[in-house]
């Protein structure tokens, strides 16, 4: 992914930092993002320093710290870190890139990012940076968008979407790239983590009818368990080994 495309993301992100938070905080975007915070959750260690990058308007910051955690938000937008730092006000935010870790070697338990590696232009430089500012044996956990029969066409559709010009919240074309596990296994295993685990998640989405969405949440962890190729995020965890 280019600079000039991720000049666009920031720009985008700054520009719907309330829409944004609106859309994920109520009704199903809550539910959706709640399903996928659960899981990341249960991989991360209780009570540690979390950095969370990409952070957004602090919906996953603000989930960590109810649970008695610490937490440090990083993101490239500022109108997204402004509303982050309004929602979690103990906690520290910065503006910056999930590549250059504005943060020393070995300071955090745990790393969390939630739907955001997709645009992420240099993952290897994430995850190396990741695995820098980790302690040993502190966990990673990683959700965004997987390489599926669902997600196949989404990149379509949302340069359609920008050309057409449709206000939604993520209709536009940011050049995302989605992963297979095969993908995600191998750049942890590069990055230096051990322990790696994937678990395929999301089968409720936001943008369906609340029937639907209804009836897509109640054979949600069906759908996870037997018939992953249908859930749409791929998880990814592991641990910085301990020397
Ligand atoms: C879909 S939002 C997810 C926000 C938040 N993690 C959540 O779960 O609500 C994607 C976020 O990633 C941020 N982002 C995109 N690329 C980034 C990068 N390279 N480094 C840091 N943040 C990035 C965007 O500014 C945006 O806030």
């Amino acid at each position: 992914m280019s600079a000039v495309k991720q000049m666009k993301i920031k720009e985008h992100y700054d520009t719907i930092a309330d829409v944004y938070d609106h859309h994920y905080d109520k009704n199903r975007g809550r539910c959706y993002h709640r399903h996928i915070s659960t899981y990341i959750m249960s991989v991360l260690p209780e009570n540690g320093i979390l950095l969370d990058i990409g952070c957004g308007t602090g919906l996953f910051v603000d989930r960590y710290i109810e649970s008695g955690g610490t937490a440090v938000g990083l993101d490239i937008s500022g109108k997204m870190i402004e509303k982050a730092r309004h929602r979690c006000k103990p906690c520290d935010f910065a503006v910056g890139t999930g590549e250059k870790i504005p943060f020393c070697d070995n300071a955090f338990d745990g790393i969390a990012s939630l739907l955001v590696f997709s645009y992420v232009r240099d993952p290897e430089a994430m995850l190396s940076e990741a695995h820098r500012v980790l302690k040993p044996g502190g966990s990673i956990a990683i959700c965004t968008l997987g390489k599926k029969l669902l997600t196949r066409g989404i990149p379509a559709i949302y340069q359609i979407g920008e050309k057409i010009k449709v206000k939604h919240v993520v209709m536009k074309d940011f050049g995302e790239h989605y992963y297979d596990k095969k993908e995600m296994e191998e750049l942890f295993i590069q990055a230096g983590f051990s322990d790696i685990m994937v678990k395929w998640c999301s089968f409720a989405h936001i943008d369906m009818i609340d029937p639907i969405f209804h009836i897509a949440q109640k054979i949600e962890p069906f759908v996870e368990n037997r018939v992953p190729q249908l859930a749409y995020n791929i998880c990814v965890s592991g641990k910085k080994p301990r020397k």
